[in-house]
């Protein structure tokens, strides 16, 4: 795979991943209309579509059409959609804009948003089991749903926004801060690939390999995150991060690190994780 090539498979995944978010909210029609809206915006306003990108490339893995896991990838990215509209909110980081909008509690009022991110969460779990269908392993949807879950709450990303939220108040260690990290951002990386390994029926040794990927690229791209958010004024003022002890040079060779840690897990895959492969080195020149 070249460079090129990379770049069109990446924007033919995105491309797939946008339009199936498009019917999925589609089926949403009965819902009030301004709460659809509101869930719109925040699910379709952009967005790099990594996660779900990645969660469509354990579909190549396991040598299954992508059509199997497209609805577990969109569940993935619903809750990512909702998730960062939770973050913004005056109650989390205070946030004004989004993707160079202003974020969803500016534009739809706090309820509003609030409501959409619960109903985008309660979609997400709506659509895993539809994944298990299309992979003929409908008794596989019980424990994909645990592992997004798990993901999810208080011992994922909910603990890593707690954590993230207290640090102000208290400081952090370099090991506490990665720790808060692993779970604020790797944990849904981490399902992102974990829940298609289990629908796709993946042997548990293959599951390890994505996980120990996942949560390799997982805290490297949050690492890689404050970095860009270092370059912009005002963003992320007064957070405690691993920048801060670690220097902006010294946080890109750690991400660099993690990152080859990242590619060495995928050794056993061979040619059908190479976009996850190039996916892995694309992080650390990420610039949004
Ligand atoms: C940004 O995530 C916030 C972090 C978890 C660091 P993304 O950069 O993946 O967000 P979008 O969806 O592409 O805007
Ligand atoms: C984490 O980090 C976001 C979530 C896990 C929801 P940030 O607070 O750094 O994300 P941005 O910078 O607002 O996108
Ligand atoms: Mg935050
Ligand atoms: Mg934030
Ligand atoms: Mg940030």
């Amino acid at each position: 795979m070249t460079e090129a090539e990379f770049e069109s498979y990446l924007g033919e995944r995105k491309g797939l991943i946008d339009t199936a978010l498009e019917r999925l909210l589609l089926s949403e029609a009965a819902a009030p209309a301004r709460l659809l809206e509101a869930m719109r915006c925040a699910a379709l306003d952009g967005g790099k579509r990594l996660r779900p990108i990645l969660s469509l490339a354990v579909a190549d893995i396991a040598g299954r059409p992508l059509a199997h896991l497209l609805d577990v990838a969109c569940a993935i990215e619903l809750i990512r959609a909702a998730s960062l509209v939770l973050d913004d909110l005056p109650a989390m980081d205070d946030a004004a804009m989004r993707r160079n909008h202003p974020s969803l509690h500016v534009r739809f009022g706090e309820s509003t948003a609030l409501l959409a991110a619960i109903a985008l969460l309660a979609l997400a779990y709506e659509r895993i089991p539809y994944s298990a269908e299309c992979c003929g392993r409908p008794a596989s949807a019980g424990k994909a749903v645990q592992i997004v879950a798990h993901a999810t709450g208080a011992q994922g990303i909910v603990s890593g926004q707690f954590d993230d939220l207290a640090f102000s108040q208290t400081g952090a260690s370099d090991a506490r801060i990665a720790e808060a990290y692993r779970h604020k951002s790797g944990d849904l990386f981490c399902a992102a690939a974990l829940a298609p390994a289990q629908l796709a029926g993946l042997s548990p040794s293959e599951a390890n390999c994505l996980d120990r990927y996942a949560s390799n690229v997982g805290l490297a791209f949050q690492i890689t995150d404050d970095l860009i958010d270092a370059d912009k004024t005002g963003e992320d003022a007064g957070k405690i991060t691993l920048i801060a002890s670690l220097g902006m040079s010294g946080a890109r060779e750690h991400a660099a690190r993690l990152l080859e840690e990242a590619v060495q897990a995928l050794d056993g895959f061979g040619d059908a994780a190479e976009p996850l492969r190039f996916l892995a080195r694309t992080i650390l020149r990420r610039t949004e």
